[in-house]
């Protein structure tokens, strides 16, 4: 590569690349090709605070590695690196063991991630549908008149925290508090304390509990407390805060992402103009070519293995490179030609960890539901700033954008009923 950043002399990682900085915001797809032409399929990078890992860019590597839980496992606690880890590193929060569905193992991760897919497959998507038309119009209603909005801040953020909060069967009043506290627990809100908004999301969600272990309703909570798995209160708190979390962040890149690519690319013009290509077409789209968890962080080796040709050892941690498998030339020669139907990709990952099934379908029905009523709403939507313009945020985690600025006709509000 031209212009590596200077590595930090880790033994086992010799030549290993840095995994931050710019470059990962503006043209990842393009950075991710040439790590793959230097290193190969597997990638030896520094995360933050100089500490290695392997970066896995093959997508044949990535469906190895998630497909071979035996070999490459999901409890952080098997890191050989915790000794090097500070209190205050900033990827704790994501690496960090925690007693949930995401760090468990074998047949206790079966036990708790089949209660939860089974809870979500309880949830009616035309209600879904329903309840999310309705939202988009409430939250479109608050800037229609303006003729101007941020359609990440006005849209695309708020829609799948509300979808969630209400498969959960978290009660509409005071809606606006846990929005602020969750999303402040998630991501920076300037003037909340994360810590203490964290703590106020588990009392609220520990309080809704504990309210359907009494009378279970017909909702994602009821669902799990009620499953033959006998989840412990405790268990059902911890993994509706990952469900919750889990919908959000990527939900509303998948909204985001999308809307930028109707507004900028010809071939989903959505002007009057017409002659454009599906919503479908644009959210598959997406998938491939900028999907929202671009890298994931992780797997742990279970014992020494060997990946693409490096030597991996016990306790190593892997970052599955979503972004990169999905662009590898391996299994897309003519990444030109676009994805056409083919749903073949990455951005949900594979495997026992995947994102479990029904959640992609409920995240589709969020993200076509926001993208649609917005057409419909504002139909001469444009961008507000030129293309080249839009910042995407600073993360090598998710890929999405700080904000989508549009302009369109002012129009009235359709109040609560469509
Ligand atoms: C309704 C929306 C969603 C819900 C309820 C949801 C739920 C979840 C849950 C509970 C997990 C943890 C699975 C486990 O460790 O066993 C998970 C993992 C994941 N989800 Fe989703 N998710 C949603 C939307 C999305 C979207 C839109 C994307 C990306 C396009 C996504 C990508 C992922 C990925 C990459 C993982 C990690 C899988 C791994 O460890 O290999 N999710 N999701």
């Amino acid at each position: 590569m031209t212009d590596p950043t200077p590595a930090t002399g880790c033994p086992a990682h010799p030549d290993a690349l840095p995994l931050s900085g710019p470059r990962y915001q503006q043209t990842p797809a393009e950075l991710y090709r040439r790590m793959r032409h230097e290193y190969g399929p597997v990638a030896p990078i520094l995360l933050d605070g100089g500490v290695p890992a392997w970066l896995v860019l093959g997508y044949r590597e990535v469906l190895h590695v998630t497909g071979n839980d035996q070999l490459f496992a999901r409890d952080s606690r098997r890191w050989h690196a915790w000794s090097r880890i500070p209190p205050d590193w900033p990827l704790l929060p994501f690496v960090g063991y925690q007693p949930s569905v995401l760090f468990t193992e074998g047949a206790e991760h079966r036990r708790r991630a089949g209660a939860i897919s089974e809870a979500l497959s309880g949830v009616d998507q035309f209600e879904l549908r329903a309840h999310c038309e309705r939202v988009a119009d409430e939250l479109i209603d608050a800037f229609a008149g303006s003729g101007e909005a941020d359609l990440m801040a006005d849209l695309a953020h708020p829609l799948p925290l509300l979808a969630a909060i209400w498969m959960v069967g978290l009660p509409g009043a005071a809606t606006q508090d846990l929005v602020r506290d969750l999303t402040a627990s998630l991501d920076v809100v300037e003037g909340v304390d994360p810590v203490a908004a964290y703590q106020r999301v588990q009392d609220r969600i520990q309080h809704l509990v504990a309210q359907r272990r009494s009378g279970p309703t017909a909702d994602v909570t009821s669902r799990m407390l009620e499953h033959p798995a006998g989840l412990t209160d405790d268990e059902v708190v911890q993994d509706l805060i990952s469900v919750i979390a889990a919908a959000q962040q990527p939900t509303a890149n998948w909204i985001g992402n999308t809307l930028r690519l109707m507004l900028t690319d010809d071939r989903f013009a959505i002007t009057l103009s017409g002659g454009r290509r599906s919503v479908g077409q644009a959210l598959n789209e997406v998938l491939w070519e900028d999907t929202p968890t671009q890298n994931f962080i992780g797997r742990w080796a279970v014992r020494d293995t060997q990946l693409g040709g490096r030597r991996i050892k016990e306790g190593d941690c892997l970052v599955l490179g979503l972004a990169a498998a999905n662009t590898d030339p391996q299994v897309r020669p003519d990444a030109h030609a676009g994805p056409g139907g083919n749903h073949a990709h990455m951005s949900f990952s594979h495997g026992e960890h995947q994102c479990p099934y029904p959640a992609p379908e409920l995240a589709e029905v969020i993200a076509r539901t926001a993208v649609e009523v917005l057409l419909d709403r504002l139909p001469d939507v444009v961008l507000a700033v030129p293309a080249e313009r839009l910042v995407w945020r600073p993360s090598v985690w998710m890929r999405g954008l700080e904000a989508l600025p549009v302009e369109f006709t002012p129009s009235y509000a359709v109040g609560p009923a469509r």
